[in-house]
């Protein structure tokens, strides 16, 4: 295990900066500071827990931290970085999260004082289930620090780096798939409570099933199909349930759901950014 302690700022405690500073609290030899322009976010995540330090302002966080991790919405980042470049240098690193904005642009925007890697999370981080895309496509990255970031990332979940080509469909599939599933969860919640359960039992009922089924699919190593097909046995119900599916086009539905999440990120790169 890495013992050599790491400072890490975490600026914009929404969703996804409250899931970081939960899962890197728990990580013995880390260091955090944080701050959101609602002081109530950062206070109450770091309410009891003296790994924090609440900082005032983002200038603080840039000071005190090696690794700032920005996860302010993407409309706003590069603001954010052209405000806190002064207190930035070559032995910092910004962590970007934001959903379509690029190493380059974020780059410029910090003058290039220091190196920029992106991450791709999802919410799973929260309870230690993270799968996160690493782009450690700058240049000026040296191999030590990109080990230092990757190594971090894996001791919160599941880790692929990739090249920046690649971050927005992930982003479509990872970064928004916890959303698309809870939908898809929404809609066997409503059968089950059509057919009379109780709306309790029937949410920890699909919660089950969609656990079981993941942790088979991981362990048997079969493909989706093979796994289907165990369930769909000839002239029985779930044959007779997949052939609406296949009539009402769901499956292609589900996989345009994905490109437009993914178009949206590209669209969110084509945008002005402040
Ligand atoms: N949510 C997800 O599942 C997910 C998945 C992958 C990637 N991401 C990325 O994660 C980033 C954050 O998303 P989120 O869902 O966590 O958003 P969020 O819940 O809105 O959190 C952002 C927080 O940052 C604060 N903030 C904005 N600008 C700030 C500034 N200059 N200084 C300090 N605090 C500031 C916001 O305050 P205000 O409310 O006042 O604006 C808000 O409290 C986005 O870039 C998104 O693309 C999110």
């Amino acid at each position: 295990m890495n013992t050599t302690p790491v400072k890490v700022g975490i600026i914009g405690a929404g969703n996804m900066g409250g899931a970081f500073a939960k899962a890197l609290s728990q990580l013995p030899h880390v260091h955090l500071f944080i701050y959101d322009r609602n002081p109530h976010k950062s206070n109450a995540i770091a309410k009891g827990k003296e790994k924090f330090v609440v900082c005032k302002n983002a200038d603080e966080v840039a000071v005190s931290s090696d690794l700032l991790l920005l996860s302010v919405k993407p409309q706003g980042l590069l603001e954010l970085v052209g405000a806190i470049t002064p207190k930035l240098n070559s032995n910092k690193v910004l962590m970007s999260i934001a959903v379509g904005v690029s190493t380059q642009s974020i780059a410029d925007a910090a003058g290039h004082v220091c190196p920029v890697v992106r991450i791709m999370p999802n919410t799973p981080l929260l309870v230690g289930e993270g799968v996160f895309a690493l782009v450690l496509d700058d240049p000026t990255l040296s191999p030590e620090i990109k080990q230092v970031v990757a190594s971090l990332l894996e001791r919160m979940g599941k880790v692929y780096i990739m090249p920046e080509s690649k971050i927005d469909a992930f982003a479509a599939i990872v970064g928004s798939g916890p959303g698309f599933m809870y939908v898809l969860w929404q809609a066997f919640e409503e059968a089950a409570v059509a057919l009379g359960f109780p709306r309790k039992e029937a949410k920890e009922m699909v919660l089950a099933t969609a656990k079981g089924s993941a942790l088979l699919a991981e362990s048997s190593g079969n493909d989706f199909q093979e796994l289907y097909e165990m369930v769909a046995s000839p002239g029985g119900t779930t044959i007779a349930g997949a052939l609406h599916l296949d009539r009402t086009g769901t499956k292609g539905h589900i996989a345009d759901a994905i490109m437009k999440s993914y178009l949206r990120a590209q669209e969110l790169a084509l945008l002005p950014q402040k």
